[in-house]
């Protein structure tokens, strides 16, 4: 820490600030120039701005690892959020870093998918945002020469799916990606869903004519959840290399990751808000309603969400991310895209949440004594960034860092309102929702882009962030080709 620089001029001074970060909580102020921290101390000279928060407690922004936005689909519907809606509501809720996802198309290049993205995020982004690479053909191209250059040039994790049928990849498929992740430098994110038990389960459901949107949970039980994450476990520890397994939603998928730590493996695992604060009730809502719910894998039943809990308390979880992943509930392109009263596996999947992160899991977690106020850092912030190759660019607050600050206010109980939120989706699975902490202030880069209830950011201040290979896998293993 340094208290030594009192007449050096800061654009911003936070003063008497609790700061928290993943391992520590003290009283300071912090002082803000060209958009980083270069001073922490007590007393500090005065800054063009000051911002007095006294009393309140001061993180770093959140860094949310999984966001789908503007990501095009192939069933006709549309993400309501783009990069400027959905950086915008992030910004409101404290996140200050997305990754959202660049998706390959079958049969054509990954690259193509990057440039694709860059142009729907270029001059739209209110925070600063990476990429990660949504892999759904490995072609031997695609993993001997796009992706290490990809990875090279500063993309440096990729999503694989189990499930879904315009992305999903075979187990050999996956192989040749983790391969490729290890010898080069990636971490690899895996959605582990068996497809074939959901497409025979979906089959019987509707043959038996159960398709409301609660029959969504009966066709991707927790056993096809748990299968995949055993299987994506075997195949990293085949490849010999780090996996994230995302939005795990229970208590056997948990099972499984206790399993591989136990051995040794560098399993690391996310969940999100949807499993700790929706349940199968809420898919089973009146009418068509619980198909705003509908994710996957789906909300779990309470004892799953006490699951997840402890998860998030006994060190199981890694990173809560949002997921992310909005669709309008009304209207010709959302979750009514087959019309109201469609069969549950004609609903695209996906709920929107990149706003209420952070608020729920302080609120219901830290001030609900669940988690310590380092665990939530960790959980939302500084984990994602060692994840993903941000930090300490991102995720903490320390000299040298981005001035990526949320000043919360826990004094005042708030009840989530979607008219009050700042995404673009029409409604929240959240409404009625009480919580008892959200940002005051959200800095990102030393500009304030949400204060005093209102977001003061702007469309194109977010830059684009090349990350670099996560240490999580070169620490692991000396890149390059396995022991077999
Ligand atoms: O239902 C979900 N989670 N939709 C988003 C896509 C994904 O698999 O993460
Ligand atoms: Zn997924
Ligand atoms: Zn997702």
């Amino acid at each position: 820490m340094n208290s030594s620089n009192r007449d050096q001029p800061f654009d911003t001074v936070v003063r008497d600030a609790r700061i928290a970060t993943a391992a520590d909580l003290f009283t300071a102020d912090i002082g803000i120039l060209d958009g980083a921290i270069v001073a922490l101390g007590n007393g500090l000279a005065d800054g063009r701005e000051t911002i007095d928060a006294r009393g309140r407690f001061v993180t770093p922004g959140g860094v949310d690892g999984h966001v789908h936005l503007d990501q095009p689909t192939s069933d006709g519907s549309k993400m309501a959020d783009d990069f400027e809606t959905g950086t915008r509501s992030a910004a409101c809720g404290g996140t200050t870093t997305v990754i959202p996802f660049a998706l390959q198309f079958k049969g054509h290049g990954v690259r193509a998918a990057v440039e694709d993205y860059h142009m729907r995020a270029a001059d739209k982004a209110a925070i600063d945002y990476a990429f990660h690479l949504i892999v759904s053909d490995p072609s031997h191209a695609v993993v001997s020469e796009e992706l290490p250059k990809l990875i090279a040039e500063g993309y440096t994790s990729i999503k694989v799916y189990m499930t879904y049928d315009d992305m999903k990849l075979d187990d050999r498929q996956i192989i040749d990606v983790l391969a490729c992740a290890r010898i080069h430098g990636a971490m690899t994110m895996i959605h582990a869903e068996n497809s074939d038990c959901i497409g025979w389960l979906t089959e019987r459901l509707l043959a038996a004519g159960l398709s409301a949107p609660k029959y969504h949970g009966a066709s991707r039980p927790m056993l096809v959840e748990r299968e995949a994450t055993h299987r994506a476990i075997a195949l990293s520890e085949l490849a010999e290399v780090p996996i994230l397994i995302v939005h795990v939603s229970g208590r056997e998928a948990i099972e499984q990751i206790h399993w591989a730590r136990g051995r040794g493996l560098p399993v690391f695992a996310e969940t999100c808000p949807q499993y700790l604060f929706l349940s199968e009730e809420d898919l089973a809502l009146d009418g068509f309603a619980g198909a705003k719910c509908i994710c996957s894998p789906p909300p779990r039943d309470k004892a799953n969400q006490q699951a997840v809990w402890t998860g998030l308390q006994n060190g199981m979880f890694t990173i809560v991310s949002s997921d992310h992943a909005p669709f309008n509930y009304d209207g010709p392109d959302g979750k009514m895209l087959h019309g109201p009263g469609s069969s549950f596996h004609q609903v695209p999947n996906g709920i929107p949440g990149i706003e209420t992160r952070m608020p729920l899991l302080f609120s219901e977690g830290v001030l609900g004594g669940r988690i310590d106020i380092n665990r939530f850092v960790q959980l939302t912030s500084t984990n994602a960034a060692k994840l993903y190759g941000l930090y300490p660019r991102k995720g903490t607050i320390a000299i040298g860092s981005d001035a990526d600050l949320v000043i919360w206010d826990t004094g005042v109980a708030r009840t989530i309102r979607n008219a009050d939120l700042h995404h673009a989706a029409d409604y929240t699975p959240y409404e009625g929702h009480e919580v008892r902490a959200w940002p005051s202030v959200t800095m990102s880069r030393g500009v304030t882009v949400w204060s005093e209830g209102a977001f003061r950011g702007r469309a194109g201040h977010g830059r684009f962030l090349r990350c670099e290979r996560p240490g999580v896998v070169t620490s692991q293993f000396k890149i390059g080709p396995a022991t077999f």
